[in-house]
């Protein structure tokens, strides 16, 4: 599944408004006041995390931005060294998750990856980076509560349309999709993990129209996909809510789930 640039740019505004504060705040601090850090991003698009935590991290920083996707690599930051560090490094995580996460690592971070794994793939990432002891902050996984505002009748069967289908498969196997934090956080406290988790929810008002547009119609796609909402009724539904975005009546909130999660006895 490839996303363009162009959508991460339009998210990346709400993703880091919507980032949990508090999450945020335990991640950086699990850093300590070490001289040199080194954060291992996956699936990191254009570096949006790396952009969001940057600014917090007094230490120098080493960034290994992951991602499989060129084209988004080619726009990873270049900032200068010698404070801060980036290395784009291509690796399908699919197949080398491992390799993604040997060597010296401090902090392993990721954002709207863990919706798009399968069960098993999250399984072998626990595995992995509980063998490693490592720490990992995991944000924007969508978790499949939606409010539109003002309701349409055909609000409920869209939006459930739209959560089967984040269950197929992205590349991973099926997806755990709305299930991925909840999913993530019992095994990571299973392997003996503290973790600090709190929402991350997209708020959308009647002025971010851009956004809400391209929401709805990849919902509309979503759910006409999965079959259970008649053609007809999945237009009908996306006009009149695409009419409601244009007149500055269309406010969205669309729920996600922060954590950081942290070895109990830590190293
Ligand atoms: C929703 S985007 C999130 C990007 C970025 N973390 C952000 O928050 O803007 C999902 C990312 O996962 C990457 N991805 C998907 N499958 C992958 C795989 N098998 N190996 C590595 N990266 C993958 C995509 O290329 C994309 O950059």
């Amino acid at each position: 599944m490839s996303f363009s640039a162009a959508w991460l740019e339009l998210r990346e505004t709400y993703d880091r408004r919507a980032r949990n504060a508090s999450v945020v705040e335990a991640a950086v601090a699990a850093l300590g006041d070490r001289p040199s850090v080194t954060i291992a991003d996956l699936a990191c698009g254009t570096g949006s995390t790396f952009r969001a935590l940057k600014p917090l991290i007094t230490s120098r920083q080493n960034w290994r931005l992951v991602d499989n996707d060129l084209s988004l690599l080619a726009r990873a930051p270049q900032p200068s060294p010698p404070d801060v560090n980036v290395t784009a490094i291509p690796i399908d995580l699919g197949r080398d998750l491992e390799a993604a996460l040997d060597g010296p690592v401090d902090l392993v971070t990721t954002s709207a990856l863990l919706d798009l794994v399968s069960d098993e793939w999250l399984q072998r990432f626990v595995v992995e980076t509980a063998a490693r002891r490592l720490p990992v902050y995991a944000a924007l996984s969508y978790d499949g509560h939606v409010a539109l505002t003002p309701t349409e009748s055909a609000d409920p069967k869209i939006i459930a349309g739209v959560n089967a289908h984040q269950r197929t498969d992205k590349g991973f196997g099926p997806a755990l999709g709305p299930g991925a934090a909840q999913a993530a956080i019992e095994r990571f406290e299973r392997v003996g993990y503290s973790v600090v988790r709190g929402p991350s929810d997209w708020i959308f008002g009647p002025q971010d129209r851009e956004i809400q547009i391209e929401m709805l119609s990849g919902w509309a796609a979503a759910a006409r996909e999965m079959g259970g909402v008649a053609l007809p009724n999945v237009v009908g539904w996306l006009t009149c809510r695409r009419e409601l975005v244009a007149a500055g009546q269309s406010s969205m909130r669309v729920g996600h789930t922060d954590f950081f999660a942290r070895p109990i006895a830590t190293r």
